[in-house]
């Protein structure tokens, strides 16, 4: 099968490592497999087919495309050209929508809320005149002010008094698309630690506790947080990783889900998951499990649409 591993690493840097490893592990199980950048990529609209242009010419034949968009910015523009590969009739993982959904955390709220998946309470506000009161609907100070878009923990606050929450909310506020800003309730008893919970295709492949280091409360690996592998993952937790993805619609994805008092609750769904740092706490191939799925999704699409 001839496998496309969508790089949206900015023009001239390096991809990624997780691409290339991505790349290896296709070839090794005897797929043809590259990495093909967004930036090399142009999008042509003359009334015909959609198409897309690969450093100018005819685009190569994939059976199936992984996008990898770890874009945080202007994300609904980035991830156009995965819309225009699935006009291709190109078989994607992730879609465009579930990763659109997933990429703003506004929208993983409404949607996880409204499915009844339990989530900390959160408020999203524009104007600071009711700053106030949403900072007492969700039991704070202290209170956890987040961007819609943001990742590795970035754009990830936790404020303490009635001062810095004024302060840090109408910095994020100004520093963010259209003014909106999620004030979310603390999970103080979770302590610095989170569950990172893998699912491809509606099964959880593995799972690993994260503990934010030593002064920190956010248990991101990129800003320190350590992972250890998790054997057993209790059957909530499990059910309540695979329906949050299943709303969302993702076929591969990083669930992260805290541990309260109420029960677990998630806070976020990554749609382009790292998965080196689970590799390493569990143990397991999840690259492997990744290209496996593409290669079975890819098979039963092109089944169904020839
Ligand atoms: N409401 C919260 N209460 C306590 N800790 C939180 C809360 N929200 C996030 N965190 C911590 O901050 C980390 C980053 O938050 P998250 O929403 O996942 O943003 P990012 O997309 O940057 O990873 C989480 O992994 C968790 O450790
Ligand atoms: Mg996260």
């Amino acid at each position: 099968m001839k496998i496309g591993i969508l790089s949206f690493s900015w023009h001239g840097k390096k991809v990624a490592k997780e691409e290339v490893r991505l790349v290896r592990v296709a070839k090794k199980m005897g797929h043809k497999a590259r990495v093909i950048r967004v930036y090399d990529c142009q999008l042509l609209y003359d009334g015909k087919n959609p198409k897309v242009l690969y450093q100018g010419k005819k685009f190569p034949k994939f059976d199936i495309i992984i996008p990898r968009p770890m874009i945080l910015m202007n994300v609904d523009l980035h991830v156009s050209i995965i819309k225009q590969f699935q006009l291709m009739k190109i078989p994607v993982v992730n879609g465009y929508m579930p990763v659109m959904r997933a990429k703003n955390k506004l929208r993983t709220m409404q949607i996880l809320n409204h499915e009844g998946i339990a989530v900390p309470t959160t408020i999203v506000l524009k104007d600071d005149k009711y700053l106030e009161d949403a900072v007492k609907r969700v039991g704070g100070p202290p209170v956890v002010i987040k961007t819609p878009f943001g990742s590795y923990g970035a754009g990830v606050v936790l404020a303490e008094t009635t001062m810095s929450i004024k302060s840090a909310w109408s910095f994020i506020k100004n520093n963010t698309a259209a003014g909106m800003v999620l004030l979310q309730e603390y999970i103080k008893d979770a302590n610095g630690c989170d569950l990172r919970v893998f699912v491809i295709g509606g099964k959880v492949v593995a799972a690993m506790e994260r503990q934010a280091q030593e002064g920190e409360f956010r248990s991101n690996i990129e800003l320190g947080g350590k992972g250890r592998g998790l054997v057993k993952i209790d059957h909530q937790v499990k059910k309540m990783a695979i329906k949050a993805t299943k709303v969302l619609g993702l076929q591969v994805a990083g669930v992260d889900i805290i541990i309260s008092k109420k029960g677990p609750m998630v806070i976020e769904v990554n749609s382009n998951p790292g998965f080196k740092a689970l590799e390493n706490a569990t143990g397991i191939d999840v690259a492997e499990k990744i290209i496996q799925h593409a290669v079975n999704y890819a098979k039963r699409y092109k089944a169904r649409n020839g």
